[in-house]
C-alpha cells in the first residue's frame, strides 16, 4: 500500500463544513416544512438557524470554487471527453460495486492526485457541485427574502415553483447523502475513504488499475 496525498486542506475544510451544514439544514428544513410532525426546536429558531447556515454554506461553496479555480487540482473535475472510455470505465465501476466487490475483486479505479474520482464519482460530483448545489443555494436565497427578490421569483413562475424546486432538491440531497456515505464506505477498509477525507492521504493498492488511471 502506497500513501497518496489526494485531498488538499481547503477541500477537506470545505467538505466537512459542508457535510455538517447539510445535516443541520436537513434537520431545520424538516422542522420548518413539517411543523406538525416534528418538534425538534421552536419554528422561529429553525428558520433563523436554517438561514444562517445557508449563508455560511454559500460562502463555503465559494471557498471550494475559488480553491479549485485557482489551483491545477481543478483537473480532478475535468470530464473524460471520450464517450467510449467514459462508458467503459463507468460500466467497470458499476460491475465492481454491484458484483466484484462481493467476490473480493480489486477496485478497477486507483486514485491519484489529479485523477482521484472514478468515472461514476466524476459525473456525480460534477452534477452535484456545478448544478444542484448552486440551484439549491439560489432557490434558498430567493425564499429567504421573497419580497426583495420578487421580480426574479415572478420570472421563475412564483413562490410555489421556487419552493417546489427547493424541496425536490432537498429530497435529492437526502438520497445523495445516503448513497454517498455508503459508497464512501467501500474503500479497502470501511473507514479508509473517511480517514482520507480527514488526513488528506489515501492508501492506494500497488497493482495497476484497470481503468487506465494509474
Ligand atoms: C455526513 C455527510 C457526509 C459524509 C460522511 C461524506 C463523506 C465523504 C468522503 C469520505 C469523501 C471522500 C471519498 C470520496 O471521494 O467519495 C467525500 C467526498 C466528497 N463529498 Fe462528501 N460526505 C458527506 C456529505 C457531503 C455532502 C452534503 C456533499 C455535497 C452536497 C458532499 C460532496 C462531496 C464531494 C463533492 C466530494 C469530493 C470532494 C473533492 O475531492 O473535491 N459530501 N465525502
Amino acid at each position: 500500500m502506497e500513501k497518496l496525498y489526494i485531498h488538499p486542506l481547503p477541500v477537506r475544510l470545505w467538505h466537512w463544513t459542508n457535510a455538517l451544514g447539510f445535516l443541520l439544514l436537513i434537520a431545520t428544513g424538516l422542522q420548518i416544512r413539517y411543523l406538525d410532525l416534528f418538534q425538534l426546536m421552536p419554528f422561529r429558531t429553525a428558520v433563523v438557524v436554517h438561514n444562517w447556515i445557508g449563508f455560511i454554506l454559500i460562502a463555503n461553496f465559494f471557498v471550494w470554487l475559488g480553491y479549485y479555480l485557482s489551483s491545477d487540482k481543478i483537473k480532478v473535475y475535468h470530464p473524460e471527453l471520450s464517450p467510449k472510455k467514459y462508458f467503459e470505465a463507468s460500466f467497470r465501476q458499476i460491475q465492481f460495486y454491484g458484483y466484484g466487490i462481493f467476490r473480493g475483486e480489486p477496485n478497477p479505479h486507483h486514485p491519484s492526485a489529479y485523477k482521484k474520482f472514478n468515472a461514476l464519482q466524476s459525473m456525480l460530483y460534477q452534477i452535484i457541485m456545478m448544478l444542484l448545489v448552486p440551484i439549491m443555494f439560489f432557490t434558498g436565497l430567493l425564499l429567504w427574502d421573497v419580497g426583495r427578490f420578487s421580480s426574479i421569483v415572478e420570472m421563475l413562475g412564483g413562490v410555489r415553483v421556487v419552493d417546489t424546486v427547493h424541496v425536490l432538491l432537498f429530497i435529492v440531497f437526502c438520497g445523495f447523502m445516503i448513497v454517498h456515505v455508503y459508497l464512501a464506505s467501500l474503500g479497502h477498509t470501511a473507514s479508509a475513504h473517511f480517514k482520507a477525507m480527514i488526513t488528506g492521504y489515501e492508501e492506494v493498492e500497488d497493482e495497476p488499475a484497470q481503468d487506465g488511471t494509474h
